[in-house]
């Protein structure tokens, strides 16, 4: 933050405390009051109580948790829904066959009846939020240990969800904010029967792929459309091919008219997990270490992947859905890490603790309830450092080689002594699943690098297996188990399991990939795991003690609770960044952008002919902006994080304007730090999925159910 922004928000502080800092935060939707002058002063025209209102129709009302990480929005009164792409990607995909291969084509459902149910998916709707701190920390005592306040915290928030939902439909939960010193209770209702309606072809929804994940400028059409249906009561029901569309309280208007720089806007929906509160101790670990070590161990598992996939399009088809996931996180990271050294946030932290240090020395009661925090965290840590590098290695080096987890995922049927019709069934699917996506010369290699990391830098690994990798030598074991195990050969595991081959499943008990995973994974699972999050547990009360600490000692600060799957609402202005010296960037992109990238030979990078097509002929329809161009993404100073994934960006009026569906890579830090001029969330323009929807899919039926102004 720059010093003048300081000074106006220290002037306006005093002028009408409390108010929100401008742009970073996730705020609690029933607490918005609090942002209310502050919003409106950002440009909102609507008020708190139009997002958030329990008596009567409100925004939150059309805002749902699609699923178990994203967020999606209600645009019909017939229940119609949108989310990410990436979001609906693994249902898409559920419904793929060679045939009819819908993640690469696309799918469209031409009137209710095709449209296609989805085992396991569901949509959770917010009824009511409310604090419950006092009742949850009901016969708490100061002198308590940290076990028998959790016995009587869980025994508490037991009584509280069942009372909250007494002789109803719905679902209640209470989660900690403040790292436990509040508690909220949250009833919802559950939505179990949603159907897939669209979804574009690959090469829209996922345009750019993972060369383009987390940058700006983007391309990506990156949405997918489902409908909630329920029991003609209009109650939640599983899935019933009589089932009616939800009719929803409220749905959500959709704005098309021209947006510019700095116009407001917020994003309403359920960001995962933030972690504003971390010590210098932390961040340190999490910079110096796990990062680096999951960058490093990944770089050399995507490098061998890529090789593979650009050899043979098999293999590509194979690798693109683990590719993607891995690249992710490991993109995500980079980007972490260079926003954290930019920012020095180790620095401004150890700044920060010794402040706390003289603020608790000034003053008795302090000393009392502060006193040594600092120097405890640092003891914590320097015991933590060392066990999380075990499991930092085991996780990314030895438990990612796909023959190892394949292994352990398989050893269930060693202990049996015969396998019944039902393991049957479970252990060839699992065989199926594995070789379905497998290739063994590309897992030989990763397993040669990261069983070398591994090994090169794990310590605890039982004494009886690094005698026996010294003995043999991991390259030629390498060689021996990937010619001779019985597991990676798909046809003779199949036949032992159909057979219920005694001789052979007894053979498999010396199995070379067996007994070389088995003893470090259960080493790994009673040892280190266990070690791991006990240690880590012992700091939710030092945690939870900082955290009012920091909150008491920085009165002129106003706080957002971190995020925590809960519906918060982040709110900014649209606005362009400058990523490096001597570049600005603007703050949205057209198809001109996507004709740019064009390249028919990078399979990222296709642009379908109809697609082309419509660009030749400019035939946009009413989704141009005033310049005639057709707008795709733009970019703004939201604070969103995972889970944000298709949550509705509204304008001042709470109209729909966009789908969040990512970040800027030099603001991945915002998950610790926020910074203003560098942190942006990317949003699909809704002008663009609507015209793919319309124009592109000639699926204007859906358009025609939705409310729209232009
Ligand atoms: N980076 C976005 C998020 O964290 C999108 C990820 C999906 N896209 C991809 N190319 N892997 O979820
Ligand atoms: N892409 C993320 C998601 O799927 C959003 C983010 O991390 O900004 O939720």
């Amino acid at each position: 933050m720059s010093k003048k922004r300081i000074l106006i928000s220290g002037l306006l502080l005093c002028m009408l405390l409390p108010i929100a800092q401008a742009d970073e935060g996730m705020w609690l939707p029933y607490l918005l009051q609090l942002n209310e002058s502050d919003m409106q002063q950002k440009g909102m025209k609507i008020s708190a109580k139009d997002i958030y209102d329990v008596n009567h129709g409100s925004l939150k009302d059309a805002v749902v948790l699609f699923g178990g990480g994203c967020t999606g929005e209600i645009v019909s009164d017939q229940g119609l829904l949108l989310t990410n792409h990436h979001c609906g990607y693994g249902y898409i995909q559920s419904h793929s066959s060679l045939q009819h291969d819908y993640l690469t084509n696309g799918f469209w459902a031409r009137n209710k009846n095709e449209e296609l149910p989805n085992n396991g998916l569901s949509v959770t709707l917010l009824v009511e939020m409310k604090d419950v701190t006092a009742e949850v920390l009901n016969g708490i005592r100061n002198n308590m240990t940290e076990n028998e306040r959790k016995t009587i915290v869980t025994q508490n928030i037991k009584t509280i969800q069942q009372k909250a939902t007494e002789g109803t439909h719905y679902k209640a939960v209470v989660k900690p904010i403040y790292n436990g010193n509040q508690y909220l209770l949250f009833i919802n209702e559950v939505f179990t029967d949603i159907r897939l309606v669209g979804a574009p072809p690959s090469n829209i929804g996922k345009f750019g792929g993972d060369t383009d994940n987390w940058m700006w400028p983007r391309h990506t059409g990156d949405f997918s459309v489902f409908r909630i249906y329920c029991g003609k009561d209009g109650k939640p029901a599983p899935y019933n091919k009589d089932n009616v569309p939800y009719k929803p309280k409220k749905h959500l208007t959709i704005s098309l008219k021209d947006t510019k720089t700095n116009d407001f806007t917020f994003v309403f929906g359920y960001p995962g997990m933030t972690q504003q509160f971390l010590t210098s101790f932390a961040v340190e670990l999490i910079q110096n270490q796990t990062n680096p070590i999951a960058i490093d161990l990944r770089t050399q598992r995507l490098d061998i992947i890529k090789k593979y996939m650009e050899k043979d399009k098999l293999t590509r088809i194979q690798y693109s859905a683990k590719a993607a996931g891995i690249a992710n996180g490991w993109k995500k990271w980079i980007g972490q890490n260079n926003g954290l050294q930019r920012l020095d946030v180790i620095k401004h932290k150890q700044e920060l603790e010794q402040r706390f240090n003289q603020w608790v020395a000034e003053n008795s009661d302090r000393q009392q309830q502060y006193g040594g925090m600092v120097e405890a965290y640092k003891a914590f840590y320097d015991q933590l450092r060392p066990i999380a590098k075990e499991v930092s290695y085991f996780m990314e080096a030895f438990y990612s080689i796909e023959s190892i987890k394949f292994a352990w995922q398989m050893h269930g049927i060693l202990q049996a002594d015969s396998l019944n019709s039902q393991q049957k069934q479970q252990y060839t699917l699992r065989i199926n699943n594995f070789f379905k996506d497998y290739n063994s010369n590309l897992d030989k290699e990763i397993f040669d690098a990261l069983a070398t990391a591994y090994f090169a830098n794990a310590q605890d690994i039982p004494n009886a297996t690094l005698d026996k990798v010294h003995k043999i030598g991991l390259t030629k074991l390498s060689n021996e188990i990937y010619s001779k195990s019985i597991l990676l050969n798909k046809d003779k595991m199949l036949e032992i399991v159909a057979k219920d081959d005694k001789k052979a499943l007894n053979k498999l008990k010396k199995d070379i990939l067996f007994t070389f995973t088995i003893p470090i994974v259960e080493h790994y699972n009673t040892n280190i795991a266990p070690k791991y999050s006990n240690l880590s547990k012992q700091t939710d009360s030092l945690d939870r003690l900082w955290t009012k600490a920091m909150m008491e000692m920085q009165p002129e600060k106003t706080f957002y609770p971190d995020a925590n799957l809960t519906l918060r609402v982040a709110y900014g202005n649209i606005k362009g960044y400058q990523p490096k010296d001597g570049m600005i960037y603007k703050h949205y992109t057209t198809i001109e952008g996507i004709m740019q990238k064009e390249n028919p030979d990078i399979y990222d990078y296709v642009v379908e002919p109809k697609l082309k097509d419509l660009y030749k002929h400019k035939d946009y329809g009413r989704y141009a902006n005033k310049y005639g161009e057709l707008p795709v993404c733009f970019i703004a100073t939201n604070h969103t994080t995972g889970g944000n994934s298709g949550s509705p960006v509204l304008n001042a009026k709470g109209e729909l304007i966009g789908l969040n569906f990512d970040r800027c890579w030099e603001g991945t830090m915002s998950d610790i730090q926020y910074d203003v001029d560098l942190c942006r969330n990317i949003i699909l323009d809704i002008r663009y999925c609507l015209f793919i929807i319309d124009k592109y899919a000639n699926a204007k039926y859906l358009v025609d159910e939705m409310t729209i102004v232009q």
